[in-house]
């Protein structure tokens, strides 16, 4: 918990830990010192912090690799410009791992250039860089997760609820009316797994009608005022909501809360992410499920990842899809498992 304050707070985390010991085989160009410099799009949204947070916590277990290890955690808030520099103050100040949340995943040039320059290799994690971009150096790593399989999941789990709630279909038209809560528009999670979350529920014969869709770029409060207006235009019509992260999801929960709608007329709430609020409304009853997103399995990646380009030893073992890309699994939470991931997320603190 101490880190968390300490990451949160944007502030240098220092991790002592001793040299390497005499017995170990030390590369000529294997450096002694690991200094992570981490910069992500901004500070408000909550599954990097978490992410965020576990990274931290990931490189302070590594410590048997007896390297001195610190983490410097930068906030670019919405702005690439600002993103830019920082990268370069961060290798200015010695980091010689970058880790990247891009704020333009469109935009990397600037930040894949200073790499070059100063033989840091940048890990990219979360928003994904177009291929090409990818292929500019061969310094550059991305560890993330399949948006196909996340939409797809959620999918699932839309479909097994409808087909175990008759109730759902409030109307009884045989149709499922359903709004979407959408992320930032160009982010691979947001197209992509409002695609594949629709489709599955298709091929799952369920009968779909899309009434809106609403833009609230990953945030509560933008999902509630978008909710709010949907609720407004559609009153009890609304039967399933689909939002690309959890944060939504709660924002879609918090809207009907202030609205007058009756409990038996809610509509079923999916997530994706699985943070602490996430889990902790699925446990509730609500919000019907999420799909977790593995953020202990990505902050493990990426901190795997920092020592073997710093030791120069142990990528072989790390399994890469195209030579550069780690990616991790989603998996479904529902009321049924959701106690396992609270277990988890308590070990963790
Ligand atoms: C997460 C969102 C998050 C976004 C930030 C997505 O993968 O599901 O919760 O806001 O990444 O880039
Ligand atoms: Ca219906």
């Amino acid at each position: 918990m101490k880190a968390k304050k300490r990451i949160a707070a944007g502030i240098v985390l220092c991790i002592g830990m001793q040299l390497l010991s005499a017995c170990e085989k030390k590369q000529p160009d294997a450096a002694s010192k690991l200094h992570v410099g981490v910069t992500y799009y901004d500070k408000s949204d909550t599954f990097l912090n978490e992410l965020i947070l576990c990274f931290g916590e990931k490189l302070e277990e590594m410590d048997h690799k007896k390297i001195e290890v610190s983490m410097t955690v930068r906030d670019a808030a919405y702005s690439q410009r600002t993103q830019d520099d920082q990268v370069k103050e961060l290798m200015d100040a010695g980091c010689n791992i970058l880790c990247v949340n891009l704020v333009d995943r469109a935009d990397p040039s600037e930040i894949i250039d200073l790499g070059r320059e100063n033989h840091v290799p940048i890990i990219f994690f979360n928003r994904e860089p177009v291929a090409e971009d990818m292929l500019q150096w061969d310094g550059l790593y991305y560890v993330g997760a399949l948006s196909e399989q996340s939409g797809v999941l959620q999918g699932q789990l839309a479909a097994d609820a409808i087909q175990k709630n008759s109730h759902i279909d409030r109307n009884q038209d045989g149709k499922i009316q359903y709004v979407v809560l959408e992320g930032e528009p160009g982010h691979q999670d947001t197209i992509i797994r409002t695609e594949n979350a629709v489709n599955t529920l298709k091929s799952k014969g369920i009968e779909l009608e899309k009434l809106t869709y609403g833009i609230a770029n990953w945030n509560r409060a933008q999902a509630q005022n978008r909710m709010t207006q949907m609720i407004r235009q559609y009153q009890n019509k609304i039967e399933l909501v689909l939002a690309n992260n959890d944060d939504m999801a709660l924002g879609a929960i918090d809207a009907y809360k202030k609205s007058n709608v009756t409990e038996s007329a809610l509509p079923v709430f999916l997530g994706v992410d699985g943070t602490d609020i996430g889990l902790k409304a699925v446990a509730d009853g609500k919000m019907y499920a999420t799909v977790y997103n593995d953020k202990e399995g990505q902050a493990a990646a990426m901190a795997k990842l920092a020592f073997a380009l710093i030791m120069k030893k142990g990528m072989k073992e790390i399994e890469f899809k195209n030579e550069k890309y780690i990616y991790l699994p989603y998996e479904k939470v529902t009321a049924d498992n959701v106690d396992e991931f609270l277990k988890a997320g308590i070990k963790l603190q």
